[in-house]
């Protein structure tokens, strides 16, 4: 099986043995608040989906990072991976220090011992990292709502919880790699996406699949912007569509406790290497992989996978074209494979897409399976009694 990245997979996961000290000494600690992201942040790097790091980045892996998309030791990273507190959280602290890390649901989550404070320049890095510096960009308004500073240091998670509502579907990456050891699957394809699963999605891995042995269908679960359909509902979707058009002999859905960055290029190599840690050894890229608004190019998310060599990325990335149902062929297809014109082709924007279902209107089953649309339409109907 694919080696993690780094070579081995973290834990940061507090021994059942240790939980209750633990727990009291952090009972005793100063506490910061995490915000949604961080706190995925915080359980993915717990759980080795985010190997090699073992805690929120520090200055010299931060400036790295933005600048050559390496760790310092020349491990491609293309994303910060950053705590951020207020100057008056901090309270004037210094370093070394222990702190308690609070979910926003308000439960002591972890600790970080921290060895380093820093003050990041958020404009740099909004650029670097999201390629603008636009207050429009979800990814700028996130950076806008943090604090000030950034805490560096390692992390440990107090206990590993699957309690929320997707419990049965949490697998973390030694589960996957325990799951694709027992059925036997060497090639195993994940798939990236925030967005319930249309037929364009489902051709991908459709095509996907046909050339490995096994597929990861793994929806970013943790917070993504207010206009995407949350993951409740698409957790519905995705039930309904695994369940009546994918052999489970083949394709497992999983939950990926990940909070969208809608950094495009940049996030499609991060979104590669965490499924490397997950166990994966194949990866889909498609069009504007987790991309917004007009900001980066339709295939600028492959492009960026040429700037490193293939093994030192080691997951195999699988781009696809754009692809869309065309009348005239009678199925999914993509400029690559189909000659006729846009007339014939079903292919409809997000914006679009939630227009229709605002309205009350049903998607048309060339674009979307009936199973999933009439979920989408249950739930647009609730938001608008609502
Ligand atoms: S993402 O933010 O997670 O990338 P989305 O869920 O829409 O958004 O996409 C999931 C994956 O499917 C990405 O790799 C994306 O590039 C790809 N994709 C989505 N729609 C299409 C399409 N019509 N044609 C080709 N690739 C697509």
């Amino acid at each position: 099986m694919i080696t993690p990245h780094g070579g081995t997979l973290v834990s940061r996961i507090v021994p059942a043995s240790e939980r209750a000290n633990q727990r009291a000494k952090a009972a005793s600690l100063p506490v910061f608040e995490l915000n949604a992201r961080e706190a995925s942040d915080l359980l993915l790097i717990a759980i080795g989906a985010m190997s090699p790091l073992e805690g929120f980045m520090h200055r010299d892996q931060y400036e790295s990072v933005l600048d050559h998309m390496r760790l310092p030791g020349g491990l491609p990273w293309s994303l910060p991976v950053t705590l951020s507190v207020s100057r008056a959280a901090l309270g004037g602290r210094r370093t070394p220090f222990s702190a308690s890390l609070r979910s926003p649901e308000g439960e002591i989550r972890g600790v970080i011992d921290v060895e380093e404070i820093y003050t990041p320049d958020k404009t740099r890095e909004a650029r670097l990292s999201l390629g603008t510096d636009d207050a429009k960009h979800p990814g700028v308004q996130y950076l806008q709502s943090t604090g000030e500073v950034y805490l560096g240091g390692k992390v440990w998670l107090i206990e590993r919880s699957k309690a929320g509502p997707f419990e049965s579907h949490e697998r973390d990456p030694s589960e996957t790699r325990a799951l694709f050891a027992d059925k036997k699957w060497e090639r195993v394809c994940a798939f990236q996406t925030r967005n319930p699963i249309h037929r364009a999605h489902e051709y991908l891995i459709k095509c996907a699949l046909e050339t490995v042995d096994g597929f990861l269908i793994h929806p970013a679960m943790g917070e993504t912007k207010s206009d995407d359909v949350p993951a409740a509902a698409r957790m519905e979707c995705y039930l309904a569509l695994t369940e009546n058009y994918f052999p489970a002999s083949h394709v497992s859905l999983s939950v990926f406790p990940y909070a969208m960055r809608y950094a495009g290029p940049r996030e499609a190599i991060l979104h590669a290497l965490l499924r490397k840690n997950y166990g994966c050894s194949h990866f889909i890229v498609g069009r504007d992989h987790a991309g917004v608004g007009n900001y980066y190019g339709t295939y600028d998310a492959q492009r960026i996978f040429s700037q490193f060599g293939a093994d030192e990325i080691g997951i195999t990335p699988v781009f696809f074209e754009h692809s869309f149902y065309c009348k005239r062929c009678g199925g999914m297809a993509s400029e690559k494979t189909c000659p006729h014109g846009a007339a014939e082709r079903v292919a409809l924007s997000g914006t679009r897409v939630r227009e229709l279902l605002a309205s009350g209107t049903p998607l048309p089953e060339e674009f979307t399976r009936r199973e999933v649309s009439a979920i989408l339409e249950r739930h647009y109907a609730g938001q608008r009694t609502a």
